[in-house]
């Protein structure tokens, strides 16, 4: 199944702990970025991508023509799609019902909307421009409209309490979203809150992912990627394109594609991007061709990050990392049952570990590319 990612790059502030090609300040060139969009996609002329996902920066900061014209732009540029699920990115300070209603009826199937914390104090401490009210009267009016929601939240916030995090998951739970994504907070270099020397609680940060992993499933909620959960039949199947090590298109400032065993990245600075486009060359920054064993170990990587079902270890991949995957065992961050390697729950935490074994230098001789 191939996906295609659209890019959004315009946040009305950015967050204080964000790194992403996102940009305030700079919707006016927003009209040149959309024009710029469609001369991305004719290089992937006669693909046929059965997921879409648009996301950013802050996709609902597009005004209404605008989401028009992008909705436009992918249906000319792959007229061969069908999508299966399209997902879009929304915060709540820039949804109203008009705006749900015109998704709904471009097709949008799953909103997924940014709210990081229900608390108030908290959300204007981290940079967000909306407060917990807005963010409960998009969902319902996403609700309305039939839409399956998805809501993002943030652990291990400066400030935030366990006891804290613990009643604002509540409050989302209550909401019964059929999606839930829980990251921990990453100070990255180039952030407001690196300059601003943050340190996250690791411990706390952890004591708060395991809180809530009881609490989702006890819900009913499957913990089928490390920061996912979804009630049955709600996974994202974008996302679990990137999982499988699928293939996918991305357009957009600061994109990934995979096609073809080759990777690419766009330039992730806007105007660079919008002029490249506009001279009618391909706006990548970097390609790159995995092979061999660092094709196996980049697979199993994403594989291990889909908790429940794990990467077959069958075949060359079994061969290739075995002193890895013997160590992986013994270290208890991995279990192998049936010809699958899945994380334990201690895995689930120390993932980066884990995922140390599967990027040179490896603990055994490659195998030939
Ligand atoms: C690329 S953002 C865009 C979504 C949306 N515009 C928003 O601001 O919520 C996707 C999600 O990644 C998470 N995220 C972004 N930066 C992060 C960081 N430094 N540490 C942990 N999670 C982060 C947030 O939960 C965010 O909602």
């Amino acid at each position: 199944m191939l996906g295609l990612y659209v890019h959004i790059p315009y946040c009305r502030v950015k967050c204080y702990y964000c790194d992403f090609a996102a940009f305030s300040g700079q919707k006016r060139t927003a009209g040149r970025y959309l024009r710029a969009l469609e001369r991305e996609a004719r290089f992937w002329e006669g693909d046929a991508p059965e997921t879409l996902y648009i996301g950013g920066g802050t996709p609902s900061e597009l005004d209404r023509e605008q989401v028009t014209e992008l909705f436009g732009l992918i249906r000319r540029g792959f007229p061969a799609a069908c999508f299966k699920e399209i997902s879009f990115e929304a915060n709540p300070e820039s949804l109203d019902l008009d705006k749900i209603a015109l998704l709904k009826e471009l097709g949008v199937s799953r909103l997924s909307l940014g709210l990081q914390t229900p608390d108030d104090a908290l959300l204007k401490s981290i940079g967000r421009m909306h407060t917990a009210a807005d963010f409960h009267k998009a969902f319902r009016e996403a609700r309305a409209a039939g839409m399956s929601v998805s809501v993002d939240l943030m652990c291990g916030l400066p400030g935030q309490t366990a006891a804290g995090f613990r009643s604002g998951l509540r409050e989302i739970l209550d909401l019964e979203p059929e999606h839930l994504s829980l990251y921990g907070l990453q100070v990255e270099d180039r952030t407001l809150f690196a300059r601003r020397g943050v340190e996250p609680d690791e411990d706390l940060c952890r004591a708060m992912h395991e809180g809530a992993i009881e609490a989702l499933h006890v819900e009913g909620y499957e913990h089928y990627e490390i920061s996912n959960f979804a009630r049955p039949g709600y996974q994202s199947i974008h996302n679990q394109i990137y999982w499988r090590n699928g293939e996918y298109i991305g357009l957009g400032c600061g994109a990934a594609s995979c096609r073809d065993g080759r990777r690419s990245t766009n330039d992730d600075r806007l105007i660079p991007y919008i002029e490249a486009a506009e001279a009618g060359s391909r706006p990548v920054s970097s390609i790159e061709e995995l092979r061999g064993k660092d094709k196996l170990g980049e697979t199993a990587m994403l594989g291990l990050r889909l908790v429940s079902e794990g990467v077959s270890i069958a075949g060359e991949m079994g061969e290739a990392f075995r002193l890895s995957w013997r160590h992986l065992e013994e270290q208890g961050l991995v279990r192998i049952a049936a010809g699958r390697a899945r994380l334990t729950r201690e895995g689930v935490f120390l993932a980066n570990r884990a995922f140390s074994e599967f990027v040179p230098p490896y603990r055994e001789v490659p195998v030939a590319a």
